[in-house]
Parts: structure tokens; C-alpha cells; sequence
């Protein structure tokens, strides 16, 4: 069954199921520049040593290129790997299972994480409050006198919209103006061919749908930790996810929900194998990464403004 699926989604599937980024999106800037400062804000944590930023570094990948990263008191925030913030506004959910069905949603739970910034509503309202700063800022943006929790998120989240990579050699491609070299589009071809493009589509190469890890040869033996289970209690969501966008997979290694995999080689490998049955040869696996280096975007506009 799975296998007609397959091959019908090869054949039929054409390159308009693969989407350029916009150059540009709508938000409202100063909602976005004020959600850019406090994204960057370690104060926005319970001890003032995490921001966003720490696990999100918005210079590099989105992403913080540790199997796991370090939250508030030093603590190891396991088990789940950070993906990046890059385009993750195209995704039709967030987190790996999907569990936050809006931007807004998924910072306030990071925040209230006690593994992540280990903060409160109360507490973060009477912090930010006291910032003459931010009150300013607040009232100028939002034309209020007291910083209420949702708002501090409502502007997080609108600074995530502005986080789009566009322009990535492959959607140059896409768009007719660049061609790309003989492996890439070889790696292209396999990707098309071998059905990676089955899960991996739409304009983030992921993101929107929920897919599981080890279908056709066996269960690939990870832990089956927080996945779509956890979110729906169907036992068919075992070892399920949301499928990760490959948008910039060079800059955010390590790799899958566990951040168990440290190469892309290594990575692409297991996902031919668990996924479709296929043991690609170290040749095949270098173009498929070559491809896959060329969904590296330009970085956000929004972070050279002020
Ligand atoms: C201590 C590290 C840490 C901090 C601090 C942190 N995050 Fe995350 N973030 C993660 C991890 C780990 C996940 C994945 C967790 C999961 O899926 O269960 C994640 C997931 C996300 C996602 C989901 C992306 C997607 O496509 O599913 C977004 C968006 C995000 N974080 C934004 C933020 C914002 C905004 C803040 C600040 C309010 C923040 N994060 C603070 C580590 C962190
Ligand atoms: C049946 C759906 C499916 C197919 C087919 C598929 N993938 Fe995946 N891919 C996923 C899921 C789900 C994950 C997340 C798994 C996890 O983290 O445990 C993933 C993860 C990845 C990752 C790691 C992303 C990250 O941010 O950690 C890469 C790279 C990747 N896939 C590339 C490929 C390539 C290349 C192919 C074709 C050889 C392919 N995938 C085929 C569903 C699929």
C-alpha cells in the first residue's frame, strides 16, 4: 500500500508542490522589532541566563547545533533536539508533535518550560514592568500602560514571521535564475525519484504533515520520545512526528528528534534506509547532500534592523 502511495505521489508530484520562500511576508514591524528584543532578553527567564536566542541562535541555523540544549540552571533540556526558527511560520503546527498549534502558543510553553526558561505569567508580568524600557516600548507598540503576558508573546510571534530564509540557491532555481551543477541535480533527481519529496514538501520541504520514523524495513530503534502519540493517544502516532523542514538542514546539525545523528551524510543515509527501503551507495548519498546544500536561504531581513 505504501509503496503505490509512493510511486503515485513520484509520478504525479511535480516541482509545483515545492515552493520558493516568499522574499517577502506580511507582519507588522514594530510588533516584530519589539519581539526581536525580547527574544534576544535573558531577563524574560527565571534566573536572567536564557533567552530564545540561547537554544535559537538566529545568526547561525535558528537552531543551537547541540544534541540538547542548556536551559535555565544550567540544566540539560533532554530529551528533544531544537529545531530551528527559520521559516517554522510556514509549518502547520510546532514543536516535534506538533503539540502548540500557534507561534504564540509554543514560546509561551518554552517559556514556562522549568527545563527552558523556567518562568510564570506573574512573575514575568511584574518583571517586565518594572523595565522603564519596556514600558515605553509597550505602550508605543501595543498603546498600554501595564505589559501583559500574552502581549510579550504576541510579539515574539510576529517576530517569527519576519524569520523566512529566502532566496536559497535551489529556489533561485526555481524561480529560472540559477541553474544548478550536475550534483545537485542529480541529487535532486534521486530525491524526486526515491520519494524523500513524499514526506519532504510543500515550501518548507516539511512541515506539513505528520510522518513515521522506520515504515518500510523495520522500527529504527530510537527512543520513542514526546511524539504525535503523546498529542493524539492513537497508538498508529508511535513513533510519529512532524516531518522536519529541510530548509537549511546543512546549518542544523545534529540531526533528528534526538539530535542522535551528527552528519547530514549519516542522516540521509537512515532516512533511505528506515524510511524506504533503500541502501544508497556513499555517490548517491553525496549528491542527495549536495541538493540539500542548496536549501541554504539568506538570513532574515529583519535582523539588520533596528
Ligand atoms: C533551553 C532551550 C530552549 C529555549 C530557551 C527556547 N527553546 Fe524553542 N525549542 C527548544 C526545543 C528543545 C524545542 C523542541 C521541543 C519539542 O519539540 O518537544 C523547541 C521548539 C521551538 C519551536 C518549534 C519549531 C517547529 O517548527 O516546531 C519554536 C518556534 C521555538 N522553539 C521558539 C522558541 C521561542 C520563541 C523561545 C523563547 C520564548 C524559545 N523557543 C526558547 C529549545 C529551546
Ligand atoms: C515517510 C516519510 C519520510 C520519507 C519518505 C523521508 N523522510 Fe526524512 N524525515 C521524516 C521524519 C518523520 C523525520 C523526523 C524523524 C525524527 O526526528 O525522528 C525526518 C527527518 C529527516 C532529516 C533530519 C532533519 C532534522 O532536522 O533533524 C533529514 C536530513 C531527512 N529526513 C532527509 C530525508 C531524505 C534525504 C529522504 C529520502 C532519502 C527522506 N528524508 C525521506 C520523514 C520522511
Amino acid at each position: 500500500m505504501r509503496k503505490i502511495l509512493i510511486f503515485f505521489v513520484i509520478v504525479f508530484v511535480n516541482a509545483q508542490l515545492l515552493k520558493p520562500i516568499p522574499e517577502h511576508i506580511e507582519y507588522n514591524k514594530q510588533k516584530a522589532l519589539l519581539g526581536k528584543k525580547l527574544f534576544f532578553d535573558p531577563r524574560l527567564s527565571i534566573d536572567n541566563t536564557i533567552s530564545c536566542a540561547s537554544c535559537h541562535n538566529v545568526f547561525k541555523g535558528g537552531d543551537d547545533n547541540r544534541q540538547f540544549s542548556i536551559g535555565v540552571h544550567h540544566q540539560i533540556d533532554k530529551p528533544m533536539n531544537s529545531p530551528t526558527v527559520f521559516n517554522a511560520v510556514f509549518n502547520i503546527a510546532f514543536f516535534w508533535n506538533g503539540r502548540a498549534p500557534t507561534l504564540k502558543a509554543q514560546a509561551e510553553e518554552a517559556n514556562q518550560n522549568p527545563k527552558e526558561m523556567g518562568m510564570n505569567r506573574e512573575l514575568l508580568e511584574k518583571k517586565l514592568n518594572k523595565i522603564s524600557e519596556y514600558k515605553k516600548l509597550f505602550k508605543k507598540v501595543y498603546g498600554v500602560d501595564y505589559i501583559n503576558y500574552d502581549l510579550v508573546f504576541d510579539a515574539i510571534a510576529e517576530f517569527e514571521k519576519a524569520l523566512i530564509t529566502p532566496n536559497s540557491k535551489f529556489d533561485l532555481y526555481l524561480k529560472g535564475k540559477v541553474k544548478l551543477n550536475k550534483k545537485e541535480k542529480e541529487g535532486f533527481m534521486l530525491f524526486k525519484r526515491y520519494g524523500c519529496i513524499t514526506c519532504h514538501n510543500g515550501i518548507n520541504f516539511g512541515g506539513n504533515s505528520y510522518q513515521k520514523i522506520g515504515v518500510v524495513v523495520k522500527v529504527y530503534k530510537i527512543p520513542r520520545d514526546l511524539d504525535r502519540f503523546y498529542v493524539t493517544h492513537n497508538p498508529d502516532d508511535k513513533y510519529v512526528y512532524k516531518v522536519p523542514t529541510l530548509r537549511n538542514i546543512a546549518l542544523t546539525y545534529p540531526y533528528f528528534h534526538d539530535g542522535s545523528v551528527k552528519t547530514l551524510k549519516k542522516a540521509v543515509k537512515l532516512m533511505a534506509y528506515y524510511n524506504l527501503g533503500i541502501e544508497l551507495n556513499n555517490n548517491e548519498t553525496d549528491k542527495i547532500v549536495a541538493f540539500l546544500k542548496t536549501l541554504t536561504g539568506k538570513k532574515p531581513k529583519i535582523l539588520d534592523e533596528k
